[in-house]
């Protein structure tokens, strides 16, 4: 199923094929795959290069890692993630090595998964983001040390069929892709006055 994105202006064709699915095919994601995704991650940019995020991965081969992973979910996310065949878990690293806070590790964390769902778009996988996710059990499951913190999960894998899904699911699934235009955050030289499109 293909959602593209109803784009006022031209831009990449892997921006506008990406979409976050609920309905994961269980066909397994090829190693190489899995490496490309995490070398898209590895060359993302960050502040002082400090390269904060850390990714916990769980492959729904290894059945006991990846009923933990599904553990770490919000019941309303464990349901449909739960036929994904690859659960990450993003972590950020919120202090910089010479010491100091990194208060900008949670949005190079984010870039990084930027980086990662573009690629796997390219790759003809789906990346859905989550933020639901149990922080506490996050940092149980996988002993995540001091200077930590859990950021968000991601289901990854290919498309399914969307009739797997209960009535609620569906419904979501089918929904159009809605967007702010861009005059609602692109201002020029006072707030909301929307920067001049040409
Ligand atoms: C940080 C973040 C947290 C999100 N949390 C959830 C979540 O907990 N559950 C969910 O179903 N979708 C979640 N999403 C997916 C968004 O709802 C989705 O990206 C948004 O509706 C836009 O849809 P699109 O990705 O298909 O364009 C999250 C996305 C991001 C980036």
């Amino acid at each position: 199923m293909q959602k593209p994105a109803n784009n006022d202006f031209p831009i990449l064709d892997q921006l506008r094929q990406r979409w976050s699915p609920r309905a994961f095919s269980n066909r397994p994601i090829p190693p190489e795959s899995v490496r490309s995704l995490l070398e898209a991650a590895r060359w993302s940019p960050s502040c002082h290069n400090a390269q904060p995020w850390r990714f916990i991965l769980a492959a729904g081969q290894a059945e006991g890692e990846f009923q933990a992973a599904l553990a770490c979910l919000r019941e309303g996310n464990r349901n449909w993630a739960a036929s994904a065949p690859l659960l990450l878990f993003a972590v950020a690293r919120m202090n910089f090595d010479k010491g100091g806070d990194n208060r900008h590790a949670f949005y190079d964390t984010g870039q990084a998964m930027a980086h990662l769902s573009i690629q796997a778009t390219a790759l003809g996988l789906f990346v859905h983001q989550m933020g639901g996710i149990l922080p506490d059990q996050v940092r149980q499951t996988y002993g995540l040390p001091e200077g930590f913190e859990p950021v968000s999960a991601a289901a990854i894998g290919y498309y399914g069929e969307s009739d797997s899904l209960d009535e609620d699911l569906r419904k979501k699934e089918l929904a159009p892709r809605i967007r702010n235009g861009v005059s609602e955050f692109a201002f020029s030289g006072a707030w909301e006055r929307p920067a001049a499109q040409k």
